[in-house]
């Protein structure tokens, strides 16, 4: 059975989660190196952020790293930006996902080396030309069909959705955003606070094609999207376990 871990962090006044300072125990050589290079406050401040809740996270579902000096697990980027984990300079096997949106960050972890990916979003209105320029016929049918009040909420997220198939993809928006497909089959369950876990469908994402499957869900005005990327939907759908903060 394949697991999924998650965590949502939200930095708060006794979690410097925007303050590098005081991180010597915190980050590698390798994070530090990137920070330095980081000019712009609100990016430094989200790389930091990540790092806070992913260290959590990997801490939190595998016992060997529990104990161990958060410094000697460094969280990291390959060439297309996707993020992975070394573990005193070993990398950790399995795939893992960051999204960061405010205070807040939300990442997930998975042994299995099959794509997962992740996107956390404000909820807010978008234009017509938004709509134009990143959905599909189908999906701007779906968005307009919704209750006037029930459109900002489906239009985020699905934009979360596609997002997050495409850092599972590994191509992030280098892609062209209507090459993925969202639809929102429990629209009655477009809410605005959801306290579980609601499946979506991806209906096409570009090569290689996967079965896919995505699960939704609303916390304080922010939208939280989880996808996995699977060879086989015979498997048994994965469980999606919470790592509290
Ligand atoms: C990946 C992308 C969709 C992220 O979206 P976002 O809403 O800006 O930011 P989020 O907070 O949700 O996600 C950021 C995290 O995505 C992850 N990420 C970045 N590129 C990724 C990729 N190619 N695949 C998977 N994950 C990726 C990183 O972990 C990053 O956090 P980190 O840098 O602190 O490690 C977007 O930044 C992107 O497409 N980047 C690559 C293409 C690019 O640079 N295009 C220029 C703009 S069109």
């Amino acid at each position: 059975m394949t697991f999924i871990y998650w965590m949502l962090y939200t930095a708060g006044a006794d979690s410097p989660g925007f303050s590098p300072s005081n991180g010597k125990d915190f980050f590698s050589a390798v994070e530090w190196e990137h920070l330095a290079r980081m000019r712009f406050a609100l990016r430094r401040n989200s790389f930091v952020l990540g790092r806070k809740a992913t260290k959590g996270l990997l801490q939190g579902c595998c016992s060997e790293l529990k104990e161990i000096p958060k410094n000697r697990i460094s969280i990291e980027n390959d060439a297309s930006g996707a993020p992975y984990a070394r573990v005193d300079g070993k990398r950790l096997p399995g795939r893992l996902s960051i999204s960061h949106s405010g205070v807040r960050a939300f990442c997930a972890y998975t042994e299995d080396n099959i794509g997962i990916g992740v996107d956390l979003e404000e909820i807010q209105p978008r234009s017509k030309s938004f709509l134009l320029d990143y959905f599909t016929p189908a999906e701007i049918a779906e968005a307009e069909s919704q209750p006037l009040e029930r459109q900002a909420l489906w239009i985020t997220a699905a934009w979360s959705a596609k997002e997050a198939v495409l850092k599972a993809l590994q191509t992030g928006l280098r892609v062209d955003t209507r090459q993925v497909a969202i639809s929102f089959p429990e629209t009655d369950k477009l809410a605005k606070d959801t306290p579980a876990w609601i499946p979506f469908l991806v209906n096409k994402a570009p090569e290689p094609a996967y079965q896919w499957q995505g699960w939704w869900r609303v916390d304080e005005q922010q939208v939280l999207t989880l996808v996995q990327a699977r060879m086989d939907l015979l498997e048994s759908p994965p469980v999606l376990k919470e790592i509290p903060a």
